[in-house]
């Protein structure tokens, strides 16, 4: 090595040079806080001194020697400290947060937000927008005519405060450093490192000051993470950073291998979650947001910082439950999204308030039998095809298009029912997107047992 030793706490920071801190990790060395600060904010300055060859070189060498615990720690502090931090005091306690790690048919902040706010917590959210075939919070709220994602700090506290949720976009002073590597990962095949992931979730989540995490992290085909064990090992990352940094963190491994609600779609999803806000909750997508709502409002009501066991968390389940059932849910779903400037009757009437396209076509199925897998991916990347997401940051999107699925793993078909309604702009694309969903869904002779929703908590 020419340059001085980056592991040697003495070295003047000064002397470093990129090159020396990716061969260190290209062989395998760990690198401390100060190597790692100097990379990043190198990186991030405007003529900082490390270009994006060498950011991606160095991403590059720690995917394939793998960063440790006390890296992934010191990266997340390190990006944290490149922007604010959200101020949560004075909001009524317990004040909690949520993330996922990027599913399809996921909409269940739109669920969660308003529930743990019925229950009394307080959820301040700052979401992303869907990339890739993952969709994103901020592009499903915004296809509610007139809600406005980009709340100035004040605002969003204010809202916070006065409905007991409010879900706004990342703003770019916040963790600007992550933005600038997540769009490095993106096109350097380096996103799907468990360590880089937990910083950069981490991050986001550390800097938007709530006292209290759930996190959604998923496993499946339509995951980052193709394995319950990879999710689980991300999870724990993430929770040892959390609890390092003083936070309650629990982790929820979920199932994402088949979409998790009916709907894929921005405008489909908020129609969804509002007509499941009025009825007791049901189905897998339900399940999901009652289960992270069950563990951030028990773990918020919790004075020390231990875990809530599991009866404490099946006796907020049943309160949950009850409150949903009872309309207070949609109550602050409706308090939401009119503080946010969106229309409050989506919630009674979706399909009269929400944005329609004007092709519908129905899918049918090919055959009788057993519906084996509908692969999540493929779907979120048909719907994204359709317009309603996008390859590239900044595309704009289609908030009416996506579509409804009738079927999930387990459900018996008989030939020509449908399978699914595709809403298209034009009769090419729905007809594209038909063909496309049809080599989706898997369909079998033999009955198939479906897969645990939940595949493990970990804290
Ligand atoms: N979600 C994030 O916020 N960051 C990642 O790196 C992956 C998923």
């Amino acid at each position: 090595m020419t340059g001085p030793d980056p592991r040697d706490d003495a070295a003047p920071t000064a002397g470093w040079r990129a090159v020396d801190l990716i061969a260190a990790k290209r062989d395998g060395a760990e690198l401390d806080e100060g190597a790692l600060a100097w990379l990043i904010d190198g990186y991030v300055a405007a003529d900082g001194p490390v270009s994006d060859a060498q950011m991606a070189a160095f991403l590059m060498a720690g995917l394939c020697r793998g960063f440790s615990d006390a890296e992934a720690a010191a990266l997340t502090r390190v990006l944290v400290a490149s922007g604010d931090v959200v101020d949560t005091g004075g909001l009524p306690a317990p004040v909690v947060d949520k993330h996922s790690t990027g599913g399809v048919g996921d909409s269940t902040t739109l669920l969660v937000a308003p529930l743990v706010a019925a229950a009394g917590a307080t959820l301040v959210k700052l979401s992303g927008r869907g990339l890739g075939h993952t969709g994103g919070t901020l592009d499903k709220l915004e296809a509610v005519p007139g809600l406005r994602t980009d709340l100035e700090p004040d605002e969003l506290h204010g809202i916070a405060a006065r409905v007991g949720c409010a879900v706004a976009a990342q703003s770019p002073r916040l963790v600007p450093a992550d933005a600038a590597l997540y769009a490095l990962r993106d096109v350097t095949a380096t996103v799907p490192d468990p360590a880089l992931i937990a910083a950069s979730v981490m991050s986001k989540k550390l800097a938007g000051g709530a006292p209290t995490l759930v996190l959604d992290v998923k496993a499946g085909r339509g995951a980052f993470l193709p394995t319950p064990d990879a999710a689980r090992d991300l999870a724990g990352r993430c929770a040892r950073i959390g609890h390092a940094a003083g936070r309650q963190v629990a982790a929820l491994v979920t199932a994402m291998d088949q979409p998790l609600g009916t709907a894929v779609g921005n405008a489909l999803e908020v129609g969804e979650c509002a007509r499941l806000l009025a009825a007791p909750p049901r189905g897998r997508l339900a399940a999901v947001a009652l289960e992270l709502a069950s563990h951030l409002v028990a773990a918020g009501r919790q004075a020390d910082a231990e875990r809530p066991d599991a009866v404490a968390i099946a006796a907020v389940r049943d309160e949950l439950a009850r409150r949903w059932a009872e309309g207070e849910a949609s109550e602050r779903l409706r308090a939401l999204i009119a503080a946010q400037g969106g229309d409050p009757a989506v919630v009674d009437d979706p399909d009269g308030v929400l944005p329609h396209a004007p092709v519908r076509r129905a899918v049918p199925a090919p055959r009788a039998g057993t519906v084996r897998a509908v692969d999540a991916r493929a779907v979120g990347e048909l719907v994204a095809r359709l317009g309603a997401g996008r390859a590239a940051k900044g595309e704009a999107i289609d908030p009416a298009v996506g579509l409804r699925l009738h079927v999930e793993v387990g459900s018996a078909v008989a030939a020509g029912e449908p399978l699914a309604q595709v809403h298209a702009r034009e009769d090419a694309a729905a007809d594209a997107a038909a063909a496309a969903l049809l080599a989706c869904v898997e369909i079998g002779e033999e009955p198939v047992e479906a897969a645990p929703l939940v595949h493990a908590v970990v804290g």
